[in-house]
């Protein structure tokens, strides 16, 4: 079998001969699995036994999008979980202990951002952002005690790349784990794992399900450190697992993934040079375009820019919202990467987690609009936002 991305998204790990000739995978609805004898159930909690026990340890539907999604990551293992938090909190409860430091970008997704700061912190954990897009900082702050670097490449919302392999190879030298949010560019675009890091975390409630129906998370690392993170923070401090049926709905996402993304980033690169040449957008943040902060970095670790575009009006928050609200097409709503075109304002929605001065220091503008380009057509987008950027002058009736 050849060994292309869309060819492992639909078939890796299963054959249709040993399932009855069913084309696609059984879904396994089983709290629990049956043991022939008390011998097997017993050599079976010894891990002496391969196989299934209880479904909040394993399933086989869950099995399948986990072998899945580690070989188009690259990487040994995966392990799916209930959402994109279960993975990002089932991962740091079984890294840190209290007393560790972790070192985090300065940009995250909302929630992730409180966990954090407002969660692991609680615990006696050293919670440190920096400014991660330049990774002499990094050099400059890390220290005995730091175990995790965190980050996101693009970050949630503002687009901010880190340079996953010059951070790695300075965590490493310093013994910390570095783990890397993929949701933005999922593994089509970049593969963290090739880069150095060591574990990829997923929320696949966007790209990787990419119609909008399911919550899910993913992530991806040695079979060693999976193991640890299904045995311990999954199984005995979140229980984050995923229901084999929402398995089913990522496994199906994922035999799509190739063209979706294809079609977002191209609709996407059109629809930030037309932004960025409207009059009245102030800024455009996409990692295509030539302007783009880190555009050389870009071009390094993304195969494409991907379909997420941040923006800023003139007129600040007030002109952000009123845009918003002129869209017809465009739905607001938060969340990303689904076939629908979808708007929302982080400071008031998803990263309203932060306060006002915090999302000031972390480098999210409070006029910063987000959007996660979908699957319609792009003149019909290209369209719908033009008239909202330039509303038609108001005539008086006579
Ligand atoms: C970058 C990023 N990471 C993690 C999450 C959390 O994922 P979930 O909503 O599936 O828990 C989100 C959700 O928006 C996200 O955008």
């Amino acid at each position: 079998m050849t060994d292309s991305f869309a060819t492992r998204a639909i078939h890796h790990g299963y054959d249709p001969m040993q399932n009855e000739g069913a084309l696609t995978p059984p879904l396994h609805l089983t709290s629990t699995f049956a043991f022939d004898t008390a011998e097997h159930g017993g050599q079976m909690f010894a891990g002496e036994r391969p196989g299934h026990v209880y479904s909040r340890i394993s399933n086989p539907t869950t099995d399948l999008l986990e072998r899945r999604i580690a070989v188009l990551e690259g990487g040994e293992a995966g392990l799916a979980l209930s959402s994109g938090m279960g993975a990002i909190t089932s991962t740091m409860w079984t890294l840190l202990a209290p007393g560790d430091e972790v070192i985090l970008d300065k940009t995250l997704y909302g929630c992730t951002f409180s966990f954090m700061q407002h969660g692991l912190a609680k615990f006696g954990i050293t919670v440190t952002h920096i400014d991660l897009t330049d990774p002499a900082n990094l050099e400059a702050a890390i220290g005995p005690r730091t175990r995790v670097v965190y980050f996101e490449t693009p970050a949630n919302p503002n687009m901010r790349l880190v340079d996953i392999a010059a951070t790695a190879e300075i965590a490493h030298a310093a013994g910390a784990v570095v783990v890397v949010d993929n949701t933005y560019a999922t593994p089509y675009l970049t593969r963290p794992i090739e880069h150095g890091a060591d574990i990829v975390v997923h929320s696949a409630t966007k790209y990787l399900g990419g119609h909008g129906d399911v919550v899910a998370g993913l992530l991806v690392g040695s079979a060693e450190m999976v193991e640890q993170i299904r045995l311990y923070g999954m199984k005995d401090m979140t229980g984050a697992v995923m229901a084999p049926f929402n398995a089913m709905m990522i496994l199906r996402g994922l035999k799509t993934l190739e063209l979706r993304m294809d079609r977002v980033c191209a609709s996407a690169h059109t629809i930030a040079r037309m932004l960025d040449s409207t009059p009245g957008v102030a800024s455009v943040h996409y990692p295509a375009l030539p302007g783009f902060a880190q555009y050389e970095l870009a071009q390094r670790q993304m195969a494409q820019a991907g379909g997420m575009i941040a923006f800023e009006l003139e007129g600040g928050l007030d002109a952000g919202r009123a845009m918003m609200d002129r869209l017809h097409l465009i739905t607001r709503a938060v969340s990303l990467g689904d076939a629908e075109t979808l708007i929302q304002h982080p400071a008031s929605m998803t990263h309203s987690t932060y306060t006002p001065q915090e999302r000031a220091e972390h480098g999210i503008a409070e006029g910063l609009v987000r959007l996660s380009v979908g699957l319609e057509g792009v003149e019909d987008l290209l369209a719908d936002l033009r008239q909202a950027l330039r509303p038609a002058p108001h005539r008086a009736v006579a």
